[in-house]
């Protein structure tokens, strides 16, 4: 029997502070009516003084577990997917994986920048499909408010901090496409486009942290093509049609680009997660994000069809299928 990663838990963490569009124009010359005309963005949390991009992480971690009533010594993987980490080394799923009481298997980072939640569901299940791994934590976790510049108003209004978590376990399928569980994953890149979207600053170039620099008509162009190519290879790759998808949950970025998706699947807005009017963009937290809002309120019910879609920095993009 093909073994499949079944989706058995789901955490959130969202910082306390809260600034509004209004907070920022206090720092840079924006207005309330740009950003939600352009982006869809009215709020977003930002991380307190001495909060960590682990400590986001393990609060969404520890939340899944508890839900799911499963011990972390339990799980043998923990995949974090952050573009945020606390340190240069260890990765920061270490961190997570210290604080969880998680004693035992393997933990370790993924950066693909807002593709993360998407490219570190797909190793997770790799490892589980091949019985590699029983029980895994996939966590999106991010800092973002470290790395903008608070004086570029084309960048500082778009992102927030947060972390979503989905625990899994390996459980037997069928091979066909009515099987529970992750259904597929596709993973692409295209290492051509870094000046598009790129953070200036490293530890092998400039020895800081630096800060993110986006060209966002040349971002959004790309987003528009790539996220609707992914969402047609996972439709053909399960030999099903954009009828068959009851939920899409995509990266929050810009409600523009989530509606374009929607449209491409004749999906009515009702039948897409959106949480980038209150979370803004949280990178690779966003999708687990906008995934533990749905289910906590009830919107995704077991057996469902979820589509995931992403595109980030790199440029990086791909989808999943997921029966919840
Ligand atoms: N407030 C007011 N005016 C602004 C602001 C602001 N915050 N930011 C830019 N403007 C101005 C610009 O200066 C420009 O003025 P000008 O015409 O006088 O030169 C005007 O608004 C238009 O700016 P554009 O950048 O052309 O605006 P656009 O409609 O393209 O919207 C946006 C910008 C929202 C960034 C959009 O391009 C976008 O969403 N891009 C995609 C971002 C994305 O998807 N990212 C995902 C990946 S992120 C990751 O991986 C980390």
């Amino acid at each position: 029997m093909p073994l499949r990663s079944h989706v058995i838990g789901h955490g959130a963490y969202l910082p306390e502070t809260v600034w509004t569009n209004a907070d920022l124009t206090s720092k840079v010359d924006t207005s309330d009516e740009w950003i939600v005309k352009r982006t869809g963005i009215r709020q977003r949390h930002i991380a307190a003084d001495g909060e960590l991009t682990s400590d986001l992480a393990t609060a969404a971690c520890r939340q899944a577990l508890e839900r799911a009533g499963l011990a972390p010594q339990r799980l043998d993987l923990l995949v974090c997917a952050t573009a945020t980490p606390d340190e240069t080394f260890p990765a920061t799923a270490t961190r997570v994986q210290a604080q969880l009481g998680m004693t035992g298997g393997a933990a370790f980072d993924v950066q693909a920048v807002c593709s993360g939640f998407v490219y570190a569901l797909a190793v997770a299940d790799n490892f589980l499909r091949l019985g590699q791994a029983q029980t895994a934590l996939v966590v999106g976790a991010e800092t973002f408010s470290r790395i903008l510049d608070w004086t570029d108003r084309g960048t500082c209004v778009l992102f927030g901090d947060g972390a979503g978590a989905v625990l899994l376990r390996a459980g037997e399928g069928s091979g066909r496409n009515t099987d529970r569980g992750v259904l597929s994953t596709h993973l692409y890149s295209d290492g051509r486009h870094h000046d598009a979207l790129y953070v200036d600053g490293g530890v092998s170039s400039t020895g800081t942290a630096g800060h993110l620099r986006m060209e966002g008509k040349e971002v959004f162009r790309h987003a528009v093509v790539r996220m609707a190519e992914a969402i047609d290879t996972a439709l053909a790759a399960n030999d099903l049609t954009p009828g068959d998808i009851d939920w899409l949950v995509p990266h929050q970025a810009n409600i523009r680009i989530i509606e374009s998706m929607a449209k491409r699947l004749n999906l009515p807005m009702e039948r897409v997660v959106a949480t980038v009017e209150r979370h803004a963009n949280t990178s690779a937290a966003s999708i687990p994000l906008a995934l533990d809002e749905a289910a906590g309120d009830g919107r995704l019910k077991r057996g469902e069809l979820i589509l995931l879609d992403a595109m980030g920095g790199g440029f990086t993009w791909g989808s999943a299928l997921v029966r919840w």
